[in-house]
């Protein structure tokens, strides 16, 4: 959840650090820290809050000194957010100076080891035994040394590490969280993002858990636990930095849900092929037979992708279709064997929780298909099979494009599992692949319908708490859709299966509550309508969420948003739309600060 950035070569090493670290605040903006070796020794500058109030410290970095250093951006977990306690951390004797993304699960021994040596502590953080265990191990190789430190960690940590005694070289570790190293000309880099290199190269190598790297400005090489070199990939990046830019939009969060029938289409295109569904991995749609069910696994919107997949892969194919939230699944003893299929949701392929879930299930025998936005993260790494969502980088620590590019992968599998099975007829399958074909125009319609969703917003912004009800995948939308409200304008929300209110939380429903209806489903709107007669009868407004063109919402509704016609199957998708407008306005309404929400960081790497 913090980010790391590393650089060595001929210019100043400050201004690229910070440079860096913008493009990896969204992970974690609490407070932040550069080392920089200036020849005559490790030179360091933190700061609480945002890298810009460091950046005002250091002169923008024209204050620091050297061409090679590290800097980190920090989302806290031991320790409060203070500039002590930001990174990098300094050994006793200035020796290394370290940035760390992770948790270290020991440090407490360490630290009590450490202190029984006569080590002083200087800050409360876990990382900073690191940078001590360094020091008192040192024995004048620098890489080994970290490796010999590394060996006594346990948890999650990628290291960056700065030796006094090395001026020009770094030397960097991945356990357990996303490190990739940038090849430049003359200077090589290391960062926890893609997004923090691509303006400066576009040649990268994705590091595998257990791997260490050493960094000079002419050479970048990769060791095993062993100390063995590996040889490593070197790949290209497809997209550049105007893709991680606002494009001149306000927040990075409206850029990405405007760019979502972009994104969508670049999910879905590639995998429609003379009329069929080709999802390009290593199994036939045959194959599916093998699996007695399905479980779909992930956190927090990946976990609501899921949920709505479930109800198409089940509708299409016929399969037991399970969801778990990942931090559920990996601690419950699950009953998980050769017959389970278990798909993994994420945008950013780094979430602890998932990737655990993933490692419990395939040590039982489950085969993992993961579906994934981020190019050799550690979840599609670890996946036997991985369908990539096409979404571009998503900087907005609020998902909306990876969301909506999740479900298009999830309505992809379902619609070629159930041919494959034999569980739909040419001509459904024609209808699907049509539909599927379709969507990114039904986004783009969903955005072009909404266009008083911000007056809408300024109506309602001022709501202390708000319900969203649905049914079936209108229930499965609504958990998004709440989320998207609570994790950018602070407003409690709550998702509810509509037909649950009659059964307790109806007593909550008063005159001064917001009620947002999701009324997409066909089949069931005569059920939404008398839900939202219920709570009309109890004083609430309604917002309803309803099928474009359908007149009959008016009758009850306070207002209302539009989801475009299409197939009911593929609504949670463009149903969305209006719903993380609606939030975004909201947001900006109450004057929250959009793109990076207070207490969030855009990957949960540790537990
Ligand atoms: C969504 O707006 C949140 N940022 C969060 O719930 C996110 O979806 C969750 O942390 C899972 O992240 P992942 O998709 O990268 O695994």
């Amino acid at each position: 959840m913090c980010g790391i950035v590393g650089y060595t070569g001929a210019q100043q090493a400050a201004p690229i650090l910070l440079e860096g670290l913008r493009r990896l605040e969204y992970r974690g903006y609490d407070s932040a820290g550069v080392a920089v070796h200036g020849g005559g020794g490790i030179e360091m500058v933190k700061a609480s809050g945002t890298v810009e109030r460091l950046a005002e410290k250091i002169d923008g970095g024209a204050a620091m000194h050297g061409v090679c250093g590290i800097a980190h951006t920090r989302w806290a977990t031991h320790g409060a957010p203070t500039d002590t306690n930001a990174h990098p951390h300094l050994s006793e004797h200035g020796t290394f100076a370290v940035v760390h993304n992770g948790i270290i699960e020991n440090y407490a021994a360490l630290r009590a080891e450490l202190t029984a040596a006569g080590c002083v502590f200087r800050s409360e953080t876990d990382t900073e035994v690191v940078a001590h265990l360094l020091e008192r191990s040192y024995d004048g190789d620098f890489l080994r040394t970290v490796m010999r430190t590394a060996a006594r960690l346990e948890g999650s940590y990628v290291l960056g590490v700065l030796c006094a005694d090395e001026p020009g070289r770094l030397v960097c570790v991945k356990e357990a969280g996303p490190l990739i190293l940038g090849l430049g000309i003359g200077e090589n880099y290391f960062a926890s993002d893609v997004t923090a290199l691509v303006g400066r190269t576009k040649n990268v190598i994705y590091l595998d858990d257990g791997e260490f790297a050493s960094l000079t400005p002419e050479s970048v090489t990769v060791y095993d636990r062993t100390g063995r070199e590996v040889t490593k990939t070197v790949s290209r990046v497809v997209w550049d930095l105007e893709a991680a830019e606002k494009g001149g939009y306000e927040h990075f969060m409206l850029k990405e849900i405007m760019e979502q029938p972009r994104a969508v289409k670049s999910t879905i295109a590639p995998r429609l092929r003379s009329g069929r569904v080709e999802l390009d991995i290593g199994w036939s749609a045959a194959d599916m037979a093998s699996f007695r069910r399905i479980v779909l696994t992930g956190c927090g919107s990946a976990y609501h992708a899921a949920v709505a997949g479930k109800y198409v892969i089940e509708s299409l194919c016929r399969v037991p279709v399970e969801t778990e939230l990942a931090s559920e699944l990996r601690y419950r003893d699950p009953i998980i064997g050769p017959d389970t299929l278990l798909i993994a949701v994420s945008q950013s392929g780094e979430t602890a929780d998932t990737i655990a879930a993933m490692r419990e299930c395939a040590s039982r025998g489950a085969k993992v298909l993961a579906i994934v936005n981020v190019v050799g993260s550690t979840i599609a790494r670890l996946a036997d099979e991985v369908i990539y969502t096409h979404a571009g980088p998503e900087i907005a620590v609020a998902t909306t494009k990876g969301y909506t590019t999740q479900l298009a992968a999830l309505y992809l599998f379902a619609v070629w599992a159930a041919e494959g099975l034999g569980r739909i007829e040419k001509t459904r399958y024609n209808e699907l692949v049509a539909a599927l074909s379709a969507l990114p125009a039904r986004m783009q319609r969903a955005i072009d319908l909404n266009t008083h969703v911000r007056y809408l917003a300024g109506r309602w912004h001022g709501q202390g708490a708000m319900f969203f009800i649905g049914r079936g995948m209108d229930y499965a939308a609504a958990m998004e859709g709440s989320l998207k409200l609570k994790e950018i304008s602070y407003i409690h929300s709550e998702a509810y299966a509509a037909g649950e209110l009659k059964h307790g939380t109806i007593a909550l429903i008063d005159e001064k509550r917001l009620v947002v209806a999701l009324c997409c489903q066909t089949a069931l709107f005569g059920k939404m309508m008398s839900n939202v007669e219920e709570v009309k009868a109890r004083g609430a407004r309604v917002l309803a969420v309803a099928p474009e063109g359908d007149r009959r919402i008016f009758a009850d509704a306070d207002d209302v948003l539009f989801a475009p016609k299409g197939e009911e199957l593929f609504v949670a998708a463009p149903e969305l739309v209006p719903l993380q407008l609606f939030a975004y306005y909201v947001a900006l309404e109450n004057g929250c600060d959009i793109d990076k929400p207070r207490n969030l960081a855009k990957s949960v790497t540790v537990e």
